[in-house]
């Protein structure tokens, strides 16, 4: 499973690709408007900041203008994955900017009819946001489910599945069960996942019986 970071916080990129954690980062123009930094800046320092897809929004919503904008967001760097999001001008965009070899990112994806559209379009990637599912009392997750059956049952969808608004540690296992491609995790998220009580416990125990032998590894 890869992981990428969804956020546009350059420094939080730096700190996390320096893990080897990170296959990718993901923006949103909400996130863009939080770090307060110029879009095409922002997004070429991602984009030299890691060798995976680095995923930049349009915000038209009409085809024509869309088109150009994915265009000139994947001039950007040879790792952008334009996101379009799951319209019908966006799978429009989807499908020209597939042909013409870039990696395209559908999003906001909130049902398996939207994913089956999304293959179809020759998307590089479909976002499902399990969080905004959870957040309207239904279960996110069974949706990750339903799309990762639907395109193993067929093998010519190659979109990879990208679990989006992830909140907690448990929808990223809960992915990885279900064979997920990606998910692409909040940095606070990310570093919850290596949390453990017992691993804090047990090295605090370790750490003080080794202390009792009064060795040193290094000279
Ligand atoms: C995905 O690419 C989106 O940027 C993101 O996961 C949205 O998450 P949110 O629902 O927490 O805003």
């Amino acid at each position: 499973m890869k992981f990428f970071v969804d956020t546009a916080d350059t420094e939080e990129i730096r700190e996390l690709s320096d893990t080897g954690l990170l296959d990718g980062v993901t923006t949103n123009p909400s996130l863009v408007a939080k770090s307060g930094r110029d879009f095409f800046e922002v997004i070429k320092e991602i984009c030299s900041l890691t060798e995976g897809p680095v995923s930049a929004e349009v915000a038209a919503t009409d085809y024509e203008t869309m088109l150009e904008e994915g265009k000139r967001l994947a001039g950007l760097a040879e790792n952008v994955a334009v996101k379009v999001p799951l319209t019908m001008a966006g799978l429009k965009t989807c499908s020209q900017l597939s042909k013409a070899g870039t990696q395209v990112n559908v999003t906001l994806c909130f049902s398996a009819a939207q994913a089956i559209l999304a293959a179809k379009a020759g998307a590089a990637f479909i976002s499902p946001f399990v969080g905004r599912l959870d957040d309207i009392g239904q279960t996110g997750m069974d949706l990750i489910g339903d799309i990762v059956q639907i395109y193993e049952n067929y093998p010519s969808m190659e979109t990879e599945v990208l679990v989006a608004s992830i909140r907690n540690p448990t929808h990223i296992v809960d992915a990885a069960l279900m064979g997920a491609d990606v998910c692409t995790i909040p940095p606070s998220v990310l570093k919850q996942l290596v949390s453990h009580p017992l691993t804090d416990k047990g090295l605090s125990a370790f750490l003080a019986d080794w202390e009792k032998t009064g060795q040193k590894i290094l000279d």
